[in-house]
């Protein structure tokens, strides 16, 4: 693991008055063009990310003066490394004003590219594959807009939220970036294929509570503002990362057994502190969630996990370590975020059209929750397909971006593991979830990577049944349990 070299003082920009001495290994700044060749290609995002581009760590320090306002300050460094050699580095970015930009330390010269929504940074000499740097930005003002158009009937601001203060609650902000609104506030490689771990640094006014992914460390206290501190060490999707201020209460909870190897993993939830009884009552059930999910998915992939309770209704998010729940959610929700910390943030979709791996899998760990309640999961299963017969359905590998969170990403996708599941029995497609989860979490993966996988765990009985609900054009056959299989 590496960490940054920044730290929130000094910050010199390039139009600061510390220029680089010059150095023979200096390349001009050439005139910058976008084209689409420079990007990840996503199927469904074609301008994000930066091909070639490996960013490790974030280091990232964030202050917030005034709370349920946009402003943002903050300062990152990223350790870099690349797979070809990049002459520039272009990181998705649509926020606040950028005041300073440093490689290694040096002023290094940058642009912001908006209607590309880059922050391009010529490094003195092109980064090389085998070597690392570090990249430092400091910003502040007001996050970037980004819309989502496919969450019911009103778009949803995607990034960073601002709740204004109301009825004598205090204002709040938190992150909700699924699928690319992470850089409306942070520079970064803003696709799941680039998986980084984080340090975050909250700096917030004294009286609030900023939580973020990770493990907290200990409080640092300042002049009327209080730091708080959180590594996650292991890698995670950038829309993944988790950031929260309110007037929270931290709740802690025993640990529970249910990490890889049994190590222990470490329980708290944030609640405004308005948040009523009954909303508090959902989350004394998450250490047994925790178990029962982690009985067929496998050891729980990272060191904590929790809940912090948001107020605006807005969907729930697997922010990671800390899924992001609106107070109106119930138990059916954090358990699908909880499932998520496996399928999603572990193990992470290739690109955006492969989002339904995400969905189906937490859509499918609310029917395990339900059977381990002693109830119903046929009834479970038929309001699934029943769901998808009123809507419509599709071939589960997305193609347009109004796809990725709709009926078939989520319904359909956790049909066609019940599909496989009656095809090769409980006892395989546990077997398969395990392994699954054990071969890709860190990493990413493809619908063509798990069908392979599913075969070569499952044979061509579980390939097919999966197959037949990923391609389809229409909607399959209700899976049963065909009792004549042996
Ligand atoms: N992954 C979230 C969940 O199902 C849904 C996020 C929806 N986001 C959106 N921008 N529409 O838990
Ligand atoms: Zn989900």
């Amino acid at each position: 693991l590496l960490l940054g070299v920044l730290s929130l003082g000094g910050g010199l920009g390039w139009t600061g008055a510390q220029p680089s001495p010059p150095s023979p290994l200096t390349i001009p700044a050439r005139p910058v063009t976008s084209t689409p060749a420079d990007t990840l290609r996503d199927p469904i995002f074609p301008g994000l990310g930066q091909a070639g581009l490996d960013v490790r760590h974030y280091d990232v320090a964030l202050t917030v003066e005034r709370p349920g306002t946009p402003e943002l300050r903050g300062a990152v460094t990223l350790t870099l490394a690349s797979t070809r050699a990049l002459p520039e580095v272009r990181l998705d970015f649509l926020g606040p004003a950028v005041t300073a930009v440093r490689w290694n330390g040096r002023a290094a010269p940058f642009r912001v590219d908006a209607a590309a929504q880059k922050l391009v940074v010529t490094p003195p000499a092109p980064l090389l594959p085998g070597h690392e740097a570090h990249l430092s930005v400091e910003y502040r003002g007001r996050p970037g807009v980004i819309l989502d158009p496919g969450f019911g009937a009103a778009p949803v601001e995607l990034g960073w939220q601002s709740v204004p203060a109301a009825g004598g609650r205090a204002g709040a902000n938190f992150a909700l970036s699924e699928p690319h609104g992470t850089h409306t506030f942070l520079p970064c490689n803003d696709h799941p294929s680039d998986k980084a771990t984080f340090t975050t640094r909250i700096t917030v006014p004294q009286g609030y509570v900023a939580a973020a992914s990770g493990v907290e460390g200990p409080v640092g206290e300042g002049n009327g503002t209080r730091t708080f501190v959180f590594t996650q060490a292991e890698p995670i999707p950038t829309y993944v990362l988790g950031l929260f201020v309110d007037r929270f209460e931290r709740v802690t909870a025993p640990p529970v057994p249910v990490g890889v190897n049994g190590a222990p993993v470490a329980r708290r939830d944030y609640f405004p502190v308005s948040t009523p009884p009954n909303v508090r009552a959902v989350y004394t059930r998450t250490g047994e969630a925790l178990r029962v999910l982690s009985d067929w998915f496998g050891p729980y992939p990272f060191g904590a996990y929790g809940t912090a309770v948001v107020t605006p209704r807005l969907p729930a998010l697997e922010t990671a370590t800390l899924s992001t729940i609106p107070v109106t959610s119930g138990e059916r929700t954090s358990v699908h975020e909880l499932a998520h910390q496996w399928f999603g943030n572990a193990v992470s979709p290739a690109t955006w059209a492969d989002v339904w791996l995400n969905e189906g899998f937490a859509t499918y760990s609310e029917l395990i929750w339900t059977e381990a309640q002693g109830e119903d999961g046929g009834a479970v299963v038929t309001r699934w397909y029943d769901t998808l017969v009123r809507a419509g359905t599709r071939p589960l590998v997305a193609t347009r971006e109004e796809q990725l969170f709709d009926r078939s990403a989520y319904q359909r996708g956790a049909l066609a593991l019940q599909a496989l599941r009656v095809a090769v029995g409980d006892g395989a497609f546990r077997a398969f979830l395990r392994a699954y989860t054990a071969r890709f979490s860190g990493g990413t993966v493809s619908t063509a990577e798990f069908l392979a996988f599913a075969r070569a765990q499952t044979g061509e009985r579980g390939e097919a049944a999966l197959r037949l609900w990923v391609e389809s054009p229409g909607l399959p056959p209700l899976p049963v349990v065909a009792r004549a299989s042996v």
